[in-house]
Protein backbone atom coordinates (compact mmCIF):
# COMPACT_ATOMS: atom_id res chain seq x y z
CA UNK A 1 0.00 0.00 0.00
CA UNK A 2 1.16 3.33 -0.56
CA UNK A 3 2.77 5.44 2.25
CA UNK A 4 0.83 8.25 2.63
CA UNK A 5 2.89 10.68 4.35
CA UNK A 6 4.08 13.46 2.53
CA UNK A 7 7.02 16.38 3.31
CA UNK A 8 5.45 19.51 2.32
CA UNK A 9 8.12 22.55 2.07
CA UNK A 10 6.11 25.65 2.53
CA UNK A 11 7.46 29.17 1.55
CA UNK A 12 4.93 31.36 2.41
CA UNK A 13 6.68 34.62 0.81
CA UNK A 14 5.95 38.66 0.56
CA UNK A 15 2.75 40.30 1.35
CA UNK A 16 -0.43 38.83 2.07
CA UNK A 17 1.52 35.38 0.96
CA UNK A 18 1.75 34.32 4.71
CA UNK A 19 -2.16 35.08 5.96
CA UNK A 20 -3.33 33.09 2.57
CA UNK A 21 -0.78 30.04 3.27
CA UNK A 22 -2.01 30.09 7.19
CA UNK A 23 -5.78 28.93 5.99
CA UNK A 24 -4.38 27.06 3.13
CA UNK A 25 -2.53 25.08 5.61
CA UNK A 26 -5.66 25.00 8.31
CA UNK A 27 -7.97 23.40 6.00
CA UNK A 28 -5.35 21.04 4.86
CA UNK A 29 -4.64 20.05 8.84
CA UNK A 30 -9.02 19.20 8.74
CA UNK A 31 -8.31 17.26 5.64
CA UNK A 32 -5.72 15.26 6.82
CA UNK A 33 -8.04 14.50 10.04
CA UNK A 34 -10.85 13.56 7.78
CA UNK A 35 -8.98 11.66 5.35
CA UNK A 36 -6.17 9.95 7.30
CA UNK A 37 -2.51 11.15 5.38
CA UNK A 38 -0.10 12.66 7.47
CA UNK A 39 2.31 15.17 6.06
CA UNK A 40 4.97 17.53 7.47
CA UNK A 41 5.53 20.72 7.00
CA UNK A 42 8.91 23.10 6.86
CA UNK A 43 8.78 26.68 6.10
CA UNK A 44 11.08 28.33 4.10
CA UNK A 45 11.54 32.28 4.17
CA UNK A 46 12.36 33.09 0.19
CA UNK A 47 10.87 35.77 -0.67
CA UNK A 48 11.63 40.19 -0.84
CA UNK A 49 12.21 40.37 3.13
CA UNK A 50 14.97 38.27 2.82
CA UNK A 51 16.40 39.59 -0.14
CA UNK A 52 16.32 43.11 1.37
CA UNK A 53 18.37 41.53 3.83
CA UNK A 54 21.01 39.79 2.69
CA UNK A 55 20.63 40.53 -0.97
CA UNK A 56 19.61 36.70 -1.74
CA UNK A 57 17.01 34.95 -3.96
CA UNK A 58 17.36 30.90 -3.82
CA UNK A 59 20.64 29.81 -4.30
CA UNK A 60 21.27 26.05 -6.03
CA UNK A 61 21.88 24.48 -2.32
CA UNK A 62 18.24 25.75 -1.70
CA UNK A 63 17.36 24.61 -4.85
CA UNK A 64 18.79 21.40 -4.51
CA UNK A 65 17.21 21.07 -0.69
CA UNK A 66 13.68 21.47 -2.56
CA UNK A 67 14.21 18.25 -4.08
CA UNK A 68 13.82 16.74 -0.73
CA UNK A 69 10.10 17.27 -0.85
CA UNK A 70 6.89 15.50 -1.68
CA UNK A 71 5.63 19.12 -2.88
CA UNK A 72 5.72 23.16 -2.27
CA UNK A 73 3.55 25.35 -1.54
CA UNK A 74 4.05 29.10 -2.00
CA UNK A 75 1.90 31.99 -1.51
CA UNK A 76 3.60 34.99 -3.40
CA UNK A 77 6.42 36.66 -4.56
CA UNK A 78 7.08 40.45 -5.03
CA UNK A 79 7.62 42.86 -2.84
CA UNK A 80 7.31 46.77 -3.46
CA UNK A 81 10.81 47.83 -2.38
CA UNK A 82 12.49 45.48 -4.98
CA UNK A 83 12.99 45.93 -8.46
CA UNK A 84 10.49 44.40 -10.52
CA UNK A 85 12.29 41.05 -11.90
CA UNK A 86 14.35 40.40 -9.04
CA UNK A 87 12.75 38.18 -7.25
CA UNK A 88 10.47 36.37 -10.30
CA UNK A 89 13.22 35.70 -12.18
CA UNK A 90 14.93 34.94 -8.81
CA UNK A 91 13.12 32.86 -7.08
CA UNK A 92 9.70 31.96 -8.95
CA UNK A 93 10.91 31.46 -12.26
CA UNK A 94 14.54 29.88 -10.86
CA UNK A 95 12.60 27.06 -9.25
CA UNK A 96 9.95 26.59 -11.68
CA UNK A 97 13.43 26.40 -14.10
CA UNK A 98 15.37 24.54 -11.76
CA UNK A 99 13.02 21.87 -10.90
CA UNK A 100 11.99 21.44 -14.21
CA UNK A 101 7.94 22.05 -13.47
CA UNK A 102 6.95 22.08 -17.13
CA UNK A 103 3.74 22.36 -17.07
CA UNK A 104 1.54 25.07 -15.34
CA UNK A 105 -2.06 23.97 -14.82
CA UNK A 106 -4.47 26.66 -14.52
CA UNK A 107 -8.26 25.19 -13.75
CA UNK A 108 -10.54 28.18 -14.69
CA UNK A 109 -13.64 26.60 -12.87
CA UNK A 110 -17.13 28.91 -12.14
CA UNK A 111 -18.52 28.33 -8.95
CA UNK A 112 -21.34 30.76 -8.66
CA UNK A 113 -23.08 33.21 -11.47
CA UNK A 114 -22.79 36.10 -9.53
CA UNK A 115 -18.55 35.97 -9.70
CA UNK A 116 -18.89 36.39 -13.33
CA UNK A 117 -18.46 39.99 -14.89
CA UNK A 118 -19.65 38.11 -18.19
CA UNK A 119 -23.47 38.55 -18.59
CA UNK A 120 -25.64 35.42 -18.73
CA UNK A 121 -22.42 32.87 -17.94
CA UNK A 122 -23.09 29.69 -15.29
CA UNK A 123 -20.71 27.37 -13.69
CA UNK A 124 -21.68 24.85 -16.56
CA UNK A 125 -20.44 27.48 -19.01
CA UNK A 126 -16.88 28.69 -17.50
CA UNK A 127 -15.22 24.79 -17.04
CA UNK A 128 -11.79 24.90 -18.41
CA UNK A 129 -8.06 24.25 -18.24
CA UNK A 130 -5.47 25.60 -19.28
CA UNK A 131 -2.17 23.49 -19.93
CA UNK A 132 0.62 26.31 -19.74
CA UNK A 133 4.32 25.10 -21.45
CA UNK A 134 6.13 26.54 -18.24
CA UNK A 135 10.07 25.95 -19.23
CA UNK A 136 10.71 27.20 -22.63
CA UNK A 137 9.21 29.97 -25.53
CA UNK A 138 9.95 33.52 -24.70
CA UNK A 139 10.59 32.53 -20.40
CA UNK A 140 14.02 31.21 -21.59
CA UNK A 141 16.00 34.45 -21.69
CA UNK A 142 17.20 34.74 -24.63
CA UNK A 143 18.00 37.06 -26.78
CA UNK A 144 20.34 40.29 -26.92
CA UNK A 145 21.08 44.16 -27.19
CA UNK A 146 22.72 45.53 -30.11
CA UNK A 147 23.96 48.84 -30.12
CA UNK A 148 22.39 49.33 -27.10
CA UNK A 149 21.84 52.92 -26.13
CA UNK A 150 22.15 54.45 -29.63
CA UNK A 151 19.53 55.75 -31.82
CA UNK A 152 19.95 52.22 -34.13
CA UNK A 153 19.66 50.20 -31.38
CA UNK A 154 17.46 46.58 -31.57
CA UNK A 155 16.33 44.27 -28.68
CA UNK A 156 15.75 40.59 -29.59
CA UNK A 157 13.71 38.49 -27.37
CA UNK A 158 14.00 34.85 -28.57
CA UNK A 159 10.84 32.36 -28.25
CA UNK A 160 13.11 28.77 -27.98
CA UNK A 161 10.81 25.60 -28.38
CA UNK A 162 12.33 22.42 -28.51
CA UNK A 163 11.03 19.11 -29.88
CA UNK A 164 11.02 17.15 -26.96
CA UNK A 165 9.88 20.21 -25.08
CA UNK A 166 6.74 20.45 -27.01
CA UNK A 167 5.96 17.41 -27.05
CA UNK A 168 6.07 16.78 -23.26
CA UNK A 169 3.87 19.43 -22.92
CA UNK A 170 1.23 18.47 -25.53
CA UNK A 171 1.41 14.54 -23.81
CA UNK A 172 0.78 15.83 -20.44
CA UNK A 173 -2.16 18.20 -21.92
CA UNK A 174 -3.75 14.75 -24.07
CA UNK A 175 -3.63 12.88 -21.16
CA UNK A 176 -5.09 15.27 -18.86
CA UNK A 177 -7.87 15.43 -21.28
CA UNK A 178 -8.63 11.55 -21.48
CA UNK A 179 -8.19 11.74 -17.46
CA UNK A 180 -10.82 14.71 -16.59
CA UNK A 181 -13.09 12.95 -19.15
CA UNK A 182 -15.30 16.16 -19.20
CA UNK A 183 -16.02 17.11 -23.14
CA UNK A 184 -12.98 15.36 -24.23
CA UNK A 185 -11.74 18.19 -26.45
CA UNK A 186 -8.36 19.55 -26.65
CA UNK A 187 -7.49 22.93 -28.17
CA UNK A 188 -4.22 24.14 -29.43
CA UNK A 189 -4.35 28.27 -28.56
CA UNK A 190 -1.04 29.13 -30.83
CA UNK A 191 -0.60 32.13 -33.21
CA UNK A 192 0.60 29.78 -36.34
CA UNK A 193 -0.56 32.95 -39.01
CA UNK A 194 2.37 34.98 -37.81
CA UNK A 195 5.02 32.96 -35.23
CA UNK A 196 5.70 30.27 -37.95
CA UNK A 197 9.02 28.87 -36.99
CA UNK A 198 7.37 28.29 -33.24
CA UNK A 199 3.92 27.33 -34.10
CA UNK A 200 4.83 25.45 -37.28
CA UNK A 201 6.56 23.04 -34.34
CA UNK A 202 3.67 23.27 -32.46
CA UNK A 203 1.28 22.35 -34.72
CA UNK A 204 3.23 19.71 -36.52
CA UNK A 205 3.81 18.11 -33.18
CA UNK A 206 0.00 18.23 -32.15
CA UNK A 207 -1.06 16.65 -35.74
CA UNK A 208 0.83 14.08 -34.75
CA UNK A 209 0.13 13.11 -31.19
CA UNK A 210 -3.39 13.41 -32.32
CA UNK A 211 -3.55 10.28 -34.13
CA UNK A 212 -2.36 8.31 -30.86
CA UNK A 213 -5.10 9.88 -28.84
CA UNK A 214 -8.63 9.08 -31.44
CA UNK A 215 -10.69 9.48 -28.07
CA UNK A 216 -10.06 13.17 -27.98
CA UNK A 217 -11.55 15.73 -30.56
CA UNK A 218 -8.83 18.35 -30.95
CA UNK A 219 -8.94 22.08 -32.13
CA UNK A 220 -7.36 24.85 -32.49
CA UNK A 221 -7.34 28.77 -32.19
CA UNK A 222 -5.16 31.28 -32.71
CA UNK A 223 -4.38 33.55 -28.97
CA UNK A 224 -6.23 36.18 -29.71
CA UNK A 225 -9.00 34.78 -30.73
CA UNK A 226 -9.15 32.90 -27.57
CA UNK A 227 -9.50 35.51 -25.72
CA UNK A 228 -12.54 36.83 -27.77
CA UNK A 229 -13.86 33.45 -27.38
CA UNK A 230 -12.94 33.61 -23.51
CA UNK A 231 -15.57 36.11 -23.27
CA UNK A 232 -18.64 35.66 -25.76
CA UNK A 233 -18.14 32.02 -25.51
CA UNK A 234 -16.17 30.29 -22.67
CA UNK A 235 -18.32 27.03 -23.03
CA UNK A 236 -16.71 26.26 -26.16
CA UNK A 237 -13.32 24.98 -24.01
CA UNK A 238 -12.21 21.97 -21.91
CA UNK A 239 -8.71 21.54 -22.11
CA UNK A 240 -6.51 24.32 -23.56
CA UNK A 241 -2.97 23.86 -24.04
CA UNK A 242 -0.66 26.60 -25.14
CA UNK A 243 3.03 28.17 -24.98
CA UNK A 244 4.47 29.83 -21.88
CA UNK A 245 3.85 33.48 -22.67
CA UNK A 246 0.13 32.55 -24.47
CA UNK A 247 -0.98 30.77 -21.19
CA UNK A 248 0.57 33.92 -18.97
CA UNK A 249 -1.76 35.78 -20.49
CA UNK A 250 -4.76 34.00 -21.29
CA UNK A 251 -4.99 32.90 -17.41
CA UNK A 252 -5.15 36.40 -16.24
CA UNK A 253 -7.82 36.60 -17.90
CA UNK A 254 -9.28 32.87 -17.61
CA UNK A 255 -8.64 34.14 -13.87
CA UNK A 256 -11.30 37.24 -14.28
CA UNK A 257 -14.16 35.12 -15.68
CA UNK A 258 -13.99 32.44 -12.88
CA UNK A 259 -14.47 35.00 -10.03
CA UNK A 260 -11.03 37.21 -9.81
CA UNK A 261 -7.75 36.21 -8.38
CA UNK A 262 -8.95 35.71 -4.98
CA UNK A 263 -10.24 32.14 -6.56
CA UNK A 264 -7.61 31.43 -9.18
CA UNK A 265 -5.28 28.63 -8.37
CA UNK A 266 -2.55 26.67 -10.42
CA UNK A 267 -0.04 24.36 -10.38
CA UNK A 268 3.76 24.08 -11.45
CA UNK A 269 3.65 20.88 -12.12
CA UNK A 270 7.14 18.08 -12.64
CA UNK A 271 5.57 15.20 -13.70
CA UNK A 272 8.56 12.75 -12.37
CA UNK A 273 9.87 15.03 -9.60
CA UNK A 274 8.67 18.07 -7.21
CA UNK A 275 5.66 20.52 -8.04
CA UNK A 276 4.88 23.90 -6.52
CA UNK A 277 1.34 24.90 -5.74
CA UNK A 278 -0.08 28.24 -5.58
CA UNK A 279 -2.59 31.00 -5.79
CA UNK A 280 -1.85 33.21 -9.53
CA UNK A 281 -2.77 36.25 -7.36
CA UNK A 282 0.65 37.65 -6.84
CA UNK A 283 1.34 39.25 -3.42
CA UNK A 284 -1.66 42.07 -2.91
CA UNK A 285 0.69 44.98 -0.89
CA UNK A 286 -1.92 46.97 -0.21
CA UNK A 287 -4.10 44.70 1.42
CA UNK A 288 -1.02 43.03 3.67
CA UNK A 289 -1.79 42.33 7.38
CA UNK A 290 -5.30 44.26 7.22
CA UNK A 291 -7.47 40.36 6.95
CA UNK A 292 -9.26 41.06 3.97
CA UNK A 293 -7.34 38.97 1.30
CA UNK A 294 -9.37 35.91 -0.16
CA UNK A 295 -7.90 32.89 1.09
CA UNK A 296 -9.79 30.63 -1.32
CA UNK A 297 -7.20 30.85 -3.92
CA UNK A 298 -4.36 29.34 -1.81
CA UNK A 299 -6.81 26.31 -0.14
CA UNK A 300 -7.70 25.50 -3.79
CA UNK A 301 -3.70 25.49 -4.66
CA UNK A 302 -3.47 22.96 -1.49
CA UNK A 303 -6.20 21.28 -3.01
CA UNK A 304 -4.96 20.63 -6.57
CA UNK A 305 -1.71 20.05 -4.66
CA UNK A 306 -3.39 16.95 -2.76
CA UNK A 307 -5.33 15.71 -5.88
CA UNK A 308 -1.47 15.43 -7.51
CA UNK A 309 -0.07 13.85 -4.40
CA UNK A 310 -2.89 10.92 -4.89
CA UNK A 311 -5.14 12.40 -2.25
CA UNK A 312 -8.39 12.44 -4.56
CA UNK A 313 -10.45 12.67 -1.92
CA UNK A 314 -9.40 15.28 0.00
CA UNK A 315 -8.53 17.37 -2.62
CA UNK A 316 -12.65 16.82 -3.79
CA UNK A 317 -13.90 17.39 -0.54
CA UNK A 318 -11.64 20.73 -0.68
CA UNK A 319 -13.15 21.92 -3.60
CA UNK A 320 -16.59 21.08 -2.39
CA UNK A 321 -15.91 22.72 0.66
CA UNK A 322 -14.51 25.68 -1.17
CA UNK A 323 -18.03 25.82 -3.65
CA UNK A 324 -20.39 25.55 -0.83
CA UNK A 325 -19.01 28.65 1.46
CA UNK A 326 -18.40 30.54 -1.95
CA UNK A 327 -21.87 30.25 -2.92
CA UNK A 328 -23.61 30.35 0.08
CA UNK A 329 -21.48 32.48 2.60
CA UNK A 330 -19.84 35.16 0.93
CA UNK A 331 -20.84 38.21 -0.35
CA UNK A 332 -18.10 38.45 -3.17
CA UNK A 333 -14.46 36.85 -3.69
CA UNK A 334 -12.87 40.53 -3.88
CA UNK A 335 -10.51 41.78 -1.13
CA UNK A 336 -12.51 43.36 1.62
CA UNK A 337 -15.75 42.65 0.56
CA UNK A 338 -16.25 38.66 1.48
CA UNK A 339 -18.34 39.57 4.21
CA UNK A 340 -15.78 37.69 6.63
CA UNK A 341 -12.13 37.95 7.44
CA UNK A 342 -9.17 35.93 5.92
CA UNK A 343 -9.32 33.86 8.87
CA UNK A 344 -13.18 33.21 8.96
CA UNK A 345 -12.76 32.20 5.63
CA UNK A 346 -10.38 29.73 6.55
CA UNK A 347 -12.29 28.70 9.19
CA UNK A 348 -15.14 27.71 6.98
CA UNK A 349 -14.17 25.76 4.67
CA UNK A 350 -12.17 23.82 6.96
CA UNK A 351 -15.00 23.47 9.29
CA UNK A 352 -17.44 22.24 6.23
CA UNK A 353 -14.25 19.35 5.36
C1 LIG B 1 2.43 34.03 -13.31
C2 LIG B 1 3.17 35.31 -13.07
C3 LIG B 1 4.63 35.08 -13.38
C4 LIG B 1 4.75 34.66 -14.83
C5 LIG B 1 5.52 36.29 -13.09
C6 LIG B 1 5.36 36.79 -11.67
C7 LIG B 1 6.97 36.01 -13.40
O1 LIG B 1 2.63 36.33 -13.83
O2 LIG B 1 2.66 33.07 -12.55
O3 LIG B 1 1.61 33.97 -14.23
O4 LIG B 1 4.84 35.51 -15.71
O5 LIG B 1 4.74 33.46 -15.07
MN1 LIG C 1 0.91 35.75 -15.00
Amino acid sequence: MKRREYKIAVIPGDGTGPEVIAEALKVMKAASGKFGFKYTEEIFDYGGERYIKTGKTIDDKELENLKKFSAILLGAIGHPDVKPGILEQGILLKTRFGLDQYINLRPVRLYDSRFCPLRDKKPQDVDFVVVRENSEGLYKGMGEFQKKGTKDEVAIQISYNTRKGVERCLRYAFEFTRKRGRRKKLTLCGKTNVLTYAWDLWQRTFDELKKEYADITTDYAHVDATTMWFVKNPEWFDVIVTDNMFGDIITDLGAMIQGGMGIAAGGNINPNGVSMFEPIGGSAPKYTGKHVINPLAAICAAGMMLDTLGEAAAAKAIEDSVIKVSTTDLKSLAAGKMGYSTEEVGDLVARNI
